[in-house]
């Protein structure tokens, strides 16, 4: 399908405008990859009709699938483990020692994983909350996990818990699965303990996301890679103010806060790089 350098700019304006994901001016083969299967199995017959579409007002419908279809949802279970290891012996104990701030007798203890996808790092930080239990109750009577993504058919796969054995093998050792998952006719089911530590909610990162509460620590791990730097900024202010002091921010191992904020400092944590947010940090509301 032809794909015309003036249709090939407004798509890139659209689809930042929608949920930030900034193309380069390399990246029309994603846009032809990506977005023809959808304009097929919707009747768009060229790029400038679907342009048309996307203008009109009542288009939230297509504007929805064009988002699902152009976002990357590659993601595993404990993906760069190291990065789960560093959280849970360095942060963890911080937070559960009340290094995350001050907040009232026994406050529930709130991860948040921002940009899940399909699911696996919540139900990551589930399980690694669920097995560090003892410790965990001694400090905080609820814990909880809340897990967002702009994508509502990722948010429906998250919520159903059911792997494949290939997904589960990628990044949890037999005894986790075994732990953890029970079969569930041709998938593996994460068991209800786990389960119930997750909430699911849909959020664009690109709006206000501050009702979604304050959090003791934020995993937004190779989301913010895809949008620039000023949108960068602006999500970074957000999760300022959903943090106390000294609350923690963990990215992906490819994403760093150079330039973007000077309220997080960086912590080594073991083999990762953690993010905490400086206790001198003034919260903008
Ligand atoms: C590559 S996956 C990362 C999944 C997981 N955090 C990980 O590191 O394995 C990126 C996720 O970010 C979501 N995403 C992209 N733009 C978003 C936005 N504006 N707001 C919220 N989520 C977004 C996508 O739908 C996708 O599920």
């Amino acid at each position: 399908m032809r794909l015309s350098p003036t249709t090939f700019e407004e798509l890139r304006r659209l689809i930042h405008g929608l949920c930030g994901l900034v193309l380069g001016p390399d990246k029309a083969y994603l846009i032809h990859h990506r977005l023809e299967p959808l304009m097929r199995q919707q009747g768009i017959p060229s790029f400038e009709d679907l342009c048309v579409r996307l203008r009109q007002l009542d288009s939230s419908q297509l504007r929805d699938a064009l988002v699902e279809a152009i976002t990357t949802r590659e993601t595993s279970f404990f993906r760069d483990r190291h990065v789960f290891d560093g959280f849970r012996r360095h942060a963890l104990p911080q937070i559960l020692n009340g290094g995350a701030g001050e907040r009232g007798n026994a406050p529930p203890l709130r991860l948040w994983s921002a940009g899940v996808s399909t699911g696996q790092e919540a139900f990551s930080l589930a399980i690694l909350l669920y097995e560090h239990a003892a410790s965990i109750s001694a400090a905080r009577t609820t814990w909880s996990v809340v897990a967002s993504d702009i994508s509502a058919s990722a948010l429906e796969l998250a919520q159903r818990a059911e792997y494949r054995l290939a997904e589960l093998r990628r990044g949890l050792t037999p005894e986790e699965v075994s732990r953890h998952f029970e079969p569930h006719g041709a998938h593996w089911r994460v068991r209800q303990p786990i389960r119930q530590l997750v909430e699911f909610r849909r959020a664009n990162l690109m709006q206000p996301f501050q009702g979604l509460g304050m959090f003791d620590a934020i995993f937004c791990r190779n989301v913010l890679i895809y949008f620039d730097e000023a949108a960068r900024r602006a999500i970074c202010r957000q999760f300022e103010t959903m943090l106390p002091a000294g609350g923690w921010l963990v990215l992906g191992t490819a994403e760093n806060l150079y330039g973007i904020s000077d309220a997080f400092v960086s912590v080594p944590c073991g083999e990762a790089l953690l993010y905490r947010k400086r206790p001198s940090a003034s919260v903008r509301n």
